[in-house]
């Protein structure tokens, strides 16, 4: 498949495997990668710009493809040091970032300076006219099914997607509910020039994540996700669990008086539990409603080869005989 976005990121398929916390470790960023896909490595899972530079070497060295490193800009009190992740970035020669979170407006002359493309993740079409008028090279747009966090305006991408169209001049991918040929194509359909899977990019041979969020994933059906942390406007679309539960009803006992610090325990430090330990009830952690629609767990190589190979069939046998006498 030819598109904007392959033509940009110099890949073979349009399918992208966005940023995701203790996930996006070189292991699946290549696999992704080496599959014809664009894989990424997620910069602050590594502690420090030492740790990235080291995770970036490691992807190297299994793969020769373009990959690239997320970069999410949260909104905290002391806030990473972006600059030494954008360095280590720079002086490793990786020519591919992923923003997300929030504008990345600071950062941009460094990165531009350095040629490197920048792909902005965000959930509105006013943030991502903001973006290209920024300079942003291509849009990942998140729809309100998407794993991790939606934003607050809950627009789901049939309606997302074609206003993203309608508005934008950069390329933009369709992120958020995308599994299979059926996603890919309905997406492609809808304006996008290619998609970007995270939830479905789990559950794949070369995620580096315990088998217990795997098989979690596979049991989970598309009802099985909640939307946490809405009263801070910090919402997150998350796999239902017990510690999910608890902290719902805090939120419906505390009404807009809860803060951060009312729900620590089942938010903090969460992610190494959950994706090395395997402890998967431990606490909240992301996942897409898109699990309704995952039931195994390929090579990624078999599963973006069985995506294009059945959006080609999709879309000449299935679409084009639609309009055969
Ligand atoms: C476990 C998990 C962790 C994630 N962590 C991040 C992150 O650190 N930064 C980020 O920009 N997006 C993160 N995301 C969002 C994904 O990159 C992607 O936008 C989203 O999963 C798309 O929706 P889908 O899960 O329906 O495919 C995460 C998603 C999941 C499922």
């Amino acid at each position: 498949m030819k598109t904007s976005i392959t033509e940009l990121f110099e890949i073979r398929h349009p399918i992208i495997q966005g940023g995701m916390h203790y996930v996006g470790l070189a292991d699946l960023a290549s696999a992704v990668s080496n599959a014809g896909g664009l894989g990424i490595i997620t910069g602050l899972t590594l502690k420090t710009p030492d740790d990235l530079a080291a995770e970036i070497a490691r992807c190297r060295e299994m793969t020769d493809k373009p990959f690239g490193v997320n970069l999410t800009l949260l909104p905290s009190v002391i806030a990473p040091d972006y600059h030494g992740f954008i360095d280590a970035i720079i002086d490793s020669g990786v020519k591919i970032v992923e923003t997300a979170g929030r504008n990345p407006q600071e950062y941009m002359p460094r990165l531009k300076e350095n040629n490197i493309k920048v792909l902005h993740k965000c959930t509105s079409v006013r943030h991502a006219l903001k973006a290209e008028s920024i300079g942003c090279d291509a849009i990942s747009v998140d729809g309100f099914e998407c794993g991790g966090h939606p934003g607050e305006d809950d627009i789901p991408n049939m309606i997302l997607l074609p206003r993203a169209a309608d508005e934008l001049k950069v390329p933009f991918i369709a992120s958020g509910g995308m599994a299979d040929a059926r996603s890919l194509v309905a997406s492609l359909a809808l304006g996008a020039s290619g998609i970007n899977m995270g939830t479905r990019f789990i559950a794949t041979k070369e995620a580096r994540v315990h088998d217990n969020v795997k098989q979690a994933i596979l049991a989970a059906s598309e009802i099985d996700t909640r939307l946490v942390m809405r009263p801070l406007r910090n919402t997150e679309r998350v796999l239902n669990n017990p510690a999910v539960e608890r902290l719902l009803e805090k939120e419906q006992n505390l009404g807009d008086d809860i803060k951060f610090e009312d729900i620590i325990e089942e938010v903090a430090g969460v992610y190494p539990r959950v994706m090395i330990d395997g402890e998967v009830e431990t606490g909240v952690w992301s996942c897409g409603m898109v699990a309704g629609l995952i039931h195994d767990i390929p090579t990624c190589k078999e599963l973006l080869d069985r995506m294009v190979s059945e959006a080609e069939a999709l879309i000449q046998e299935r679409l084009a005989g639609m309009f055969k006498e």
